[in-house]
């Protein structure tokens, strides 16, 4: 069955991937492209609906986004949101002006006697969040206002040529009818069947990488991560033995954490995995290193020479006589290619970490990325059909350079296993509270800071270990966790009588900014 689409055209604002998701709740897939995309790079989703997002712009800008005004006459119904419903003013022939007093924030809608059916099933009045500075003075041609506010205009429609627009944001949820109002434009105008599912995205997922690799051998990166396990096993249920991952020991991972990976991906859901116990290549490498951006370069580097050496080898079992290899699986998300092809061009500040990064150019590998439409919880939700482990996927995003940007100063294999047990009370502990999921990360530090205690009757002289625990949205900016005084007394219990070479916990109660998540 086809898959039904909702092309979403971003002018820019902060809000564009939050339609994408509200769309995709309702089971129907929705793209987000730049609105300088091609009429043909639109047509060719077959879209069932346009959504025009908000921005920040005014269309009168000299430098003001802009789209092909042809998209308005495809055919498809289009819904203009804030700056999508000033374009589409502007450029139907109607007028758009600064408003006399600008809305920001908290507004009260009342929506016209029988306005149209976007607003089939909600109330004559709604609480809406509101962004912008503009407004419709005039009205094109052919439409008629909609829904208003005390003191402006807030909906407008034209039925004939099947377009809708609204000054006020449905996506976000300070608008809690918001969701009533997408619905309606997605099944009642766009005839949405409703039926992206996750077993959808399998079955048409599966049979696209078995059409693109044919007999072709495929190689795959596991970090032990969410996604790179997720891409493997869609990857192993399209194409089975044919796929070989490769599974790197850094000497950095957590405790027991090379042999679990293996044990949930291999042992449970049967795929090929060579697992490489690399530790003491990466160790010699990290021996007397104490700048936090070498040890980064250490790894990286190391990584890919380790990596290399197994993809070739593979490639001379499994790529017949030329020895050759064609694919790498790769677990890139939805926010990524956003990102990188947004109007705003790709983002200064986001920190990616490639662990197989240059790879593909060199080896000539062609790239499966598997999840590239999809939002991290929907790589859940389709990890959850693939019969995954919450384990597996409930994980808190981990370094690639591992515990080695744990470990303050030198990495020693003594300072490693030191963390590991820390870690893995902290990890524990969290667990046992009930707050791991509620968590981004929570994880233990290694200070190489020695202080005085007294263990029994005896004087000790040993490390500190941190405590970090955060709330984040996107990584970009966090909060530390105020986790409960039982919790944090356990956890410091547990790690002073357990771990011997620690005799003194701490807590970091710093957010970020200024403090970076990890301490290196
Ligand atoms: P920071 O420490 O910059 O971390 O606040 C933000 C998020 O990114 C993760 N992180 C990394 N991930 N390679 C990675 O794969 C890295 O070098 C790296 N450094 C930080 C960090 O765990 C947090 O989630």
């Amino acid at each position: 069955m086809d898959t039904q689409t909702i092309v979403i055209l971003d002018f820019g604002s902060q809000y564009t991937q939050l339609i994408a998701r509200r769309i995709r709740e309702q089971n129907v897939f929705s793209v987000v492209l730049p609105c300088t995309a091609l009429l043909a790079e639109i047509q060719a989703y077959h879209p069932i609906g346009i959504v025009l997002s908000g921005g920040p712009s005014s269309v009168y800008d000299a430098d003001a986004p802009d789209a092909d005004p042809k998209l308005l006459a495809l055919g498809s119904p289009v819904l203009g949101i804030c700056y999508g419903l000033q374009f589409i003013v502007h450029h139907l022939g109607g007028k758009v002006r600064p408003a006399p007093r600008r809305e920001y924030g908290h507004a009260e809608v009342s929506v016209e006697d029988g306005a149209t059916q976007l607003f089939d099933g909600l109330p004559a009045s709604l609480h809406v969040w509101m962004s912008h500075g503009d407004e419709a003075l005039e009205l094109p041609s052919g439409f008629h206002r909609t829904a208003v506010t005390s003191n402006a205009l807030a909906g407008i429609a034209n039925e004939q040529r099947r377009i809708w627009a609204v000054q006020f944001h449905p996506e976000v949820h300070h608008t809690p009818l918001g969701p009533q109002l997408i619905k309606n434009f997605v099944f009642n105008i766009c005839g949405a069947r409703g039926d992206w599912t996750p077993a959808h995205f399998i079955e048409s997922t599966v049979a696209q990488i078995r059409e693109k690799v044919g007999k072709d051998h495929v190689i795959c990166g596991l970090s032990g991560g969410v996604d790179s396990s997720v891409a493997a096993v869609l990857v192993h249920k399209a194409i089975g033995a044919q796929q070989t991952c490769i599974f790197v020991n850094n000497g950095v991972l957590r405790k027991n954490e090379f042999q679990n990976v293996q044990k949930n991906l291999r042992d449970k859901l049967g795929l090929n995995i060579v697992g490489v116990d690399a530790s003491a290549r990466f160790l010699e490498k990290l021996a007397g290193v104490t700048d936090p951006e070498l040890k980064r370069k250490r790894i990286g580097a190391e990584f890919i020479a380790v990596f290399e050496d197994e993809a070739h080898r593979i490639a001379r079992e499994t790529g017949g006589p030329e020895g050759k290899l064609d694919w790498l699986v790769q677990g890139t998300l939805y926010p990524d290619v956003i990102e990188s092809s947004s109007v705003k061009g790709p983002s200064q500040t986001i920190k990616s970490h490639h662990n197989v990064g240059g790879l593909p150019e060199r080896m000539k590998l062609k790239l499966i990325e598997p999840l590239r439409d999809l939002f991290k919880d929907e790589v859940r939700r389709i990890g959850r059909d693939l019969g995954m482990s919450e384990e597996i996927l409930g994980r808190q995003p981990f370094p690639g350079p591992g515990l080695a940007v744990r470990i303050l100063g030198e990495v020693t294999p003594e300072r490693v296993a030191l963390l590991q047990e820390a870690d893995e009370i902290v990890v524990a502990e969290i667990k046992a509270a009930g707050l791991y999921s509620k968590i981004w990360q929570s994880f233990a530090v290694l200070l190489p800071v020695m202080s005085v205690g007294v263990m029994g009757d005896q004087r000790t002289y040993a490390y500190t270990a941190g405590v970090r625990a955060v709330h984040s949205e996107d990584g970009m900016t966090a909060d530390w966790v105020d986790l409960p005084a039982e919790v944090l007394k356990r956890i410091s219990n547990r790690i002073v009588n357990e771990v011997r070479g620690i005799n003194r916990v701490v807590y970091d109660i710093t957010s970020k900014p200024p403090g970076t998540i990890e301490w290196e």
